[in-house]
């Protein structure tokens, strides 16, 4: 008898919570950090990359640079998408890729489980990594700020440097860990 009152004050008890399950999650992580690489991370740091060049041709070197106001706009822009970019990756529970994403080149790349594994067991880590980018964009936004095509050279090795880092720690480690 008592038995059947403590379960009947349970089941009351779950049946009036079943509307309190809490607010619903701050973030919403639909893209995974697959897709941020891809969409985001990666087009706006080419280009970066590409804005500054001397090529030599038939007719003498080339020189690529921004040069407008609007050409240094826009090189704001990429910075800026790439700068924050650094913060989406960090969101807690964001997935390394879809479910049914495996790794293309298997022999050098680890899988996105081992991946994701490798962030959760070190949060800290990773956080340093996309400090390391932001680090490395905030020397890009100067240079923008200051027209300086050199610095943007610079901050350019520094970003292909912040990307190299964590890719090596993460994507393709020269010992693979799995
Ligand atoms: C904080 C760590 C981190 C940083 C910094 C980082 N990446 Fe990644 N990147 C990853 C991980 C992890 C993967 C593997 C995820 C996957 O593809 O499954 C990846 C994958 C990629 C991919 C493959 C995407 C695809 O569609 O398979 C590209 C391209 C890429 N990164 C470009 C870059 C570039 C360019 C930079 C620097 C501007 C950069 N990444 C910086 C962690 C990082």
């Amino acid at each position: 008898m008592r038995n059947a009152f403590f379960l009947t004050c349970v089941a009351v008890l779950l049946l009036s919570c079943s509307g309190c399950t809490g607010p619903e999650p701050q973030y919403r992580t639909t893209a995974t950090v697959k897709d941020i690489m891809d969409s985001i991370v990666d087009p706006n740091a080419d280009y970066l990359w590409d804005a500054v060049s001397s090529t030599s041709s038939a007719k003498g070197m080339i020189e690529k640079a921004p040069k407008t106001a609007d050409d240094w706009k826009e090189m704001k822009r990429h910075t800026v998408a790439l700068m924050e970019a650094t913060d989406l990756l960090q969101i807690p529970l964001r997935p390394v890729a879809k479910p049914d994403e495996k790794a293309e080149n298997p022999q050098v790349e680890l899988s996105p489980e081992v991946i994701k594994t490798l962030i959760d067991s070190d949060r800290g880590a990773w956080i340093k990594h996309n400090h390391t980018l932001h680090d490395a964009t905030t020397a890009m936004m100067k240079a923008v700020l200051a027209k300086d095509t050199t610095g943007v050279l610079d901050a350019g090795d520094q970003i292909d440097k912040a990307c190299e880092a964590c890719h090596k720690q993460y994507w393709y480690p020269d010992k693979p860990k799995n």
